[in-house]
């Protein structure tokens, strides 16, 4: 069995889910900012409260747990040296901001939790993109691996 292969294949897997909650979390914060807005009933706004608890414990922060364990041990296969190349300082980077967002939609979370949510609609629709460039940038690099 070929370690790096198996490692690189559960890395990008942990990627993807990871991705996906750090795409879909904001979008329940649109429509749970909007609700409230609304004065929606108080059966919807803990659906949302439940949806958006569920998708951070049970599905992003083990995919993002795994993305690092996993991104880490495939540095470890293909060499400490590689730190030295541009390429994998740029992802490194890249890869940290996606982390702070992570914990920052956790922030906000706790705040949707404690009806203190203090962000419009909007602001959520626009810090939906960031994971997205993220996303686009991560992924030229790690195809390009510029030296
Ligand atoms: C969480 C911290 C992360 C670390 C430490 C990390 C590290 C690594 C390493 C060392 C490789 C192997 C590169 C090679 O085989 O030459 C790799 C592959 C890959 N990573 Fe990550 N990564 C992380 C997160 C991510 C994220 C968030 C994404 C996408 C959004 C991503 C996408 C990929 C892709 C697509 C590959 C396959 C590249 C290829 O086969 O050439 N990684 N990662």
């Amino acid at each position: 069995m070929n370690a790096y292969l198996l490692f690189k294949s559960i890395h990008l897997i942990a990627v993807i889910s990871w991705m996906a909650g750090l795409l879909y979390l904001p979008r329940i914060f649109v429509y749970h900012s909007e609700a409230v807005a609304n004065n929606k009933s108080e059966d919807l706004i803990s659906t949302f409260k439940i949806m958006e608890r569920r998708l951070f414990i049970y599905i992003m922060n083990p995919a993002m747990i795994m993305s690092w364990v996993f991104g880490i041990l495939l540095i470890y296969i293909i060499g400490m040296d590689n730190f030295s190349s541009i390429w994998l300082q740029l992802k490194l980077v890249f890869v940290i901001i996606l982390t702070i967002y992570h914990f920052f939609l956790l922030q906000c979370l706790r705040k949707f939790t404690e009806n203190i949510n203090s962000f419009s609609p909007k602001f959520y629709r626009i810090i939906n993109e960031i994971p997205t460039i993220l996303l686009i940038g991560i992924i030229l690099i790690v195809v390009f691996k510029p030296l």
